[in-house]
C-alpha cells in the first residue's frame, strides 16, 4: 500500500539528519515522503526547543494539523525531537489530536509506534534515553541519497552545560560514534557522488576524547580529508574550549578543509562567560582566534551571542561590542535570552527590562551588519571556487553553490555543472546570498 508521510523540521543539523532518518525508517513500512500535510496519512514535526520562541513554532505548526484531522479523522499526528522529548506524555495528554511522541533517542521506535497507531492500539508516547552502549547501535547508518553535500553524524549530546542551554537535557550525555564507522559511512557517500561533508555534533572539538584508543577530532579530520572523492570538509559546531591545536593546524595544512569557522562566543564578557559555564575566557577566546588566522589567513568566523543573560550590565554587553569588533565575524547569530526549562539560567534573577534587552540586542545587530557588509563588498569582483550543489530557487536555468567562507552563490548554469567546481566572479551581494557569473568550469 502506498502511504504518504510529510514531514516538518525545525532547528540545527542534528535534527535535519534525524529527519533523514526517519524517511528511511518509514520507507521500510511503506510511507513515502509528499511536499503537503494535506496528502499525507502521517504528519510528523521534528522539533526543536533551543529558544523559547523555537518551542513556540511548533505549538503553532502542530495546531495546522487540527483541522485536517478533523477532517480526516485516520491522519495519524506525531511530534518528535527536543520539544517531543521535554514535554513528553504531557504533550500527548494536552494534544487530543495528537498520536505520537518520540523523544530524541527513540526515532528507531517510530516505524512500531505508527504501525501501532494504523491499528488503532491507541495513542505512544516514547521519551526515556537510552545507555551509551544502546544508542551507538543506533546511530544513523550510511543515509541514501546523491548529493553533492551530506552531513555525517560523528558525535551527539553534550556534557558541557552551559547554564542557558537546554540541549544536555534534551539530547542527553555526549557520545562519540566509532572513527571507523564514520569513515564507512563519508567513503560510501563519496562513492554515490558526495563531494562535501560536513561533519556535525553538538560539540565536535571533543570527538574521541572518553575514549582513548579512538582518533582525535584532528585525527579524524585527515582521515576523511584522504578519502578519494572528498574534494571539501566543514565541521560544526565547534566549542572554544576544546579546540586543540592539533586541530588548528589541520586549517594550515588540510587543503580541502574550508575556511571557515563557526566558533560560538556567546558573550564578550568574562563576569558573564562565567556565569555561562563557557569554561574560557574573552582573552583564551581572542587567542584562538589569532592562532586560527594565523594558520589560515583568510579564514572566515560565524558566531552565536547570546544578549541579555540574567546579569548582563551595560558594560558586559559594551565587551560583547567591543569583541564583535576585534574579531570581526563574517556572520554573526545574535539571540534573545530566553530561560528554558531545567536549566541552571533559569534559576537566575532576571533583571533586565525587555526594551533594555531589544535596544542592545538591536545595537548588536546593526554592528555586526556594517562588518558582514564589509566582507561582502570586499568579495565583489574576486574570482571564487564555489562547488555547484544544484538547482536554486531563485528561477530557471540558476544554479548555487557556496564558497570556501559559506556564502551562497546563485549564478546562471547548467545541470552539468551539478557537483563541479566552477571558478565564478561574485557580481553582487543580497542579505543571504550572492550572483556570480561563471569564468570558467
Ligand atoms: N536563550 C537564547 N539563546 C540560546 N541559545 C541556546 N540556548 C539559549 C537560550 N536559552 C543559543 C546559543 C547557541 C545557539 C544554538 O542558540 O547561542 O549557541
Ligand atoms: Fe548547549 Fe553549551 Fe552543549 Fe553547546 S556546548 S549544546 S551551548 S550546553
Amino acid at each position: 500500500m502506498d502511504k504518504k508521510v510529510y514531514l516538518e523540521t525545525f532547528g540545527c543539523q542534528m535534527n535535519v539528519v534525524d529527519s533523514e532518518r526517519i524517511i528511511s525508517l518509514l520507507a521500510q513500512i511503506g510511507y513515502r515522503q509528499v511536499d503537503s500535510a494535506e496528502e499525507a496519512d502521517l504528519v510528523l514535526l521534528n522539533t526543536c526547543s533551543v529558544r523559547d520562541r523555537a518551542e513556540r513554532k511548533v505549538y503553532g505548526h502542530l495546531g495546522r494539523f487540527k483541522p485536517i484531522k478533523d477532517r480526516r479523522p485516520e491522519l495519524i499526528v506525531g511530534v518528535g525531537g527536543c520539544v517531543a522529548q521535554q514535554e513528553g506524555e504531557k504533550m500527548l495528554a494536552e494534544t487530543p489530536y495528537l498520536d505520537i511522541v518520540f523523544g530524541t533517542h527513540n526515532i528507531h521506535k517510530l516505524p512500531e509506534m505508527v504501525l501501532k497507531v494504523e491499528g488503532r492500539e491507541g495513542r505512544f508516547h516514547e521519551t526515556d534515553f537510552l545507555d551509551k552502549e544502546t544508542r551507538l547501535t543506533l546511530f544513523p547508518n550510511r543515509s541514501e541519497g546523491d548529493e553533492v553535500c551530506r552531513f555525517v553524524t560523528i558525535m551527539q549530546g553534550c556534557d558541557n552545560f552551559c547554564t542557558y542551554c537546554v540541549v544536555p537535557h534534551v539530547r542527553g550525555r555526549e557520545i562519540s560514534r566509532s572513527s571507523a564507522e564514520i569513515l564507512d559511512e563519508v567513503r560510501g557517500l563519496a562513492a554515490d557522488g558526495m563531494k562535501e561533508v560536513t561533519l556535525i555534533g553538538q560539540n565536535v572539538n571533543s570527538y574521541g576524547i572518553q575514549d582513548e584508543r579512538e582518533l582525535s577530532f584532528a585525527a579524524l579530520l585527515r582521515a576523511v580529508a584522504d578519502i578519494d572523492g572528498i574534494e571539501r570538509i566543514r565541521f560544526t559546531t565547534s566549542h572554544p574550549k576544546d579546540m586543540s591545536d592539533e586541530l588548528i593546524a589541520c586549517f594550515a595544512d588540510l587543503d580541502k578543509l574550508c575556511h571557515h569557522i563557526h566558533l560560538p562566543v556567546q558573550c564578550g564578557s568574562d563576569p558573564i562567560l562565567t556565569k555561562m559555564n563557557r569554561g574560557y575566557s574573552r582573552e583564551e577566546y581572542l587567542e584562538l582566534v589569532e592562532k586560527l588566522r594565523k594558520a589560515c589567513p583568510d579564514i572566515r568566523f560565524s558566531t552565536d551571542i547570546i544578549v541579555g543573560f540574567p546579569g548582563e550590565s551595560e558594560a558586559d554587553f559594551e565587551q560583547t561590542l567591543d569583541l564583535v569588533e576585534q574579531v570581526r565575524y563574517a556572520d554573526a547569530f545574535t539571540f534573545l535570552y530566553s530561560p528554558r526549562p531545567g536549566t541552571a539560567a533559569a534559576e537566575m534573577e532576571e533583571t533586565l527590562a525587555p526594551e533594555v534587552k531589544q535596544a542592545r540586542f538591536d545595537r548588536l545587530i546593526e554592528l555586526q551588519q556594517q562588518i558582514s557588509e564589509t566582507f561582502w563588498q570586499d568579495d565583489v569582483g574576486k574570482v571564487l571556487p564555489v562547488l555547484v550543489e544544484g538547482e536554486s530557487k531563485k528561477g530557471e536555468g540558476q544554479y548555487f553553490g557556496r564558497t570556501t567562507w559559506n556564502r551562497i552563490v546563485n549564478f546562471p548554469g547548467s545541470p552539468k555543472l551539478v557537483g563541479r567546481t566552477v571558478m565564478l566572479r561574485i557580481v553582487k551581494n543580497f542579505r543571504n546570498s550572492q550572483l556570480g557569473e561563471i569564468v570558467s568550469d
